[in-house]
């Protein structure tokens, strides 16, 4: 069995976000820079420009009339979300360019991540959480760990999947009953690597345990990409390869405030949004 460090070295060998998306990331964090500013970073890169506009025009956003310019899209969608659309396309581009065991359906896991970016987002809007455009990116990457466990190990993640599968059982079960260092940990490592911001790192980590983090600033985040990742795994069993039924923390519940009639309304609404998020699916 491979020690948690010996695979961590391994994540090294997955494609990490180019200049481009790190430039991308600076420029949308950073509080002086102009919408100019920011399109000139995506078009350094031409196939990432087109696909940016193309979810910018997507029915998730129901934009009334068509964007053709990247500044116009930053003007109207804002620079967070349009640096997430960026970090969506590099995603995908890294999953499904990484190598790996055919254990994991692509498809249905990049379902799984732009699922539950979808669900943060509008749990984020029905809590009234200021910063929505930062739970979709949560959500997007909470479950990044999956792809590098793939790619370090193909045999573990075929032994998961077929616990998970025949048994029904959930990914975070397979992983312990088979001693396998946790998806979140790996993940978190991966996400700190990369130098995306803490609140990123926590999130991967603590997605299934949130009760990790709620002394943290982003113990809300946490929480959110927790509620929204069991009612995805729920909604959508064996997306992620998990099947068997969610833990739900009554921690992220309680610092939520969440009650059953706002989870009830949550889930009608994130079934109206993610018929939306179609554009997200093929890139
Ligand atoms: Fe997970
Ligand atoms: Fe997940």
């Amino acid at each position: 069995m491979l020690s948690i460090d010996k695979m961590i070295d391994r994540i090294e060998e997955l494609p990490s976000p180019d200049f481009v998306v790190q430039k991308i990331i600076s420029v949308a964090s950073d509080p002086h820079a102009s919408a100019q500013e920011l399109a000139d970073a995506i078009m350094m890169d031409a196939s990432l420009s087109s696909k940016v506009l193309k979810l910018a025009n997507s029915a998730y956003y129901g934009i009334p009339r068509r964007i053709s310019v990247l500044s116009e899209a930053i003007m109207i969608l804002g620079f967070k979300t349009v640096r997430n659309l960026a970090m969506s396309v590099f995603t995908y581009s890294s999953l499904f360019s990484s190598n790996g065991t055919e254990a994991i359906n692509r498809k249905s896991l990049w379902r799984h991540f732009v699922y539950v970016a979808v669900g943060s987002e509008t749990l984020g809007e029905i809590l009234g959480y200021p910063v929505k455009e930062e739970l979709f990116i949560n959500g997007l990457l909470h479950d990044i760990g999956k792809v590098a466990l793939d790619v370090i190990s193909p045999r573990m993640m075929r032994a998961i999947s077929s616990i998970t599968s025949a048994k029904n059982r959930t990914f975070l079960e397979a992983e312990k009953l088979l001693e396998i260092p946790p998806h979140t940990s790996i993940g978190a490592k991966l996400v700190e690597r990369w130098g995306l911001p803490d609140v990123i790192v926590q999130t991967v980590e603590g997605h299934h345990s949130p009760e990790m983090f709620l002394d943290s600033i982003n113990a809300e985040v946490v929480a959110i990409v927790h509620v929204a990742d069991v009612v995805a795994n729920m909604m959508f069993p064996g997306d992620s390869l998990s099947y068997g039924k969610p833990n739900l923390s009554h921690d992220a519940l309680n610092l939520l405030v969440l009650r059953p009639k706002t989870l009830i309304r949550f889930m009608d609404r994130f079934k109206v949004k993610v018929k939306k998020a179609d554009e997200f699916l093929e890139m």
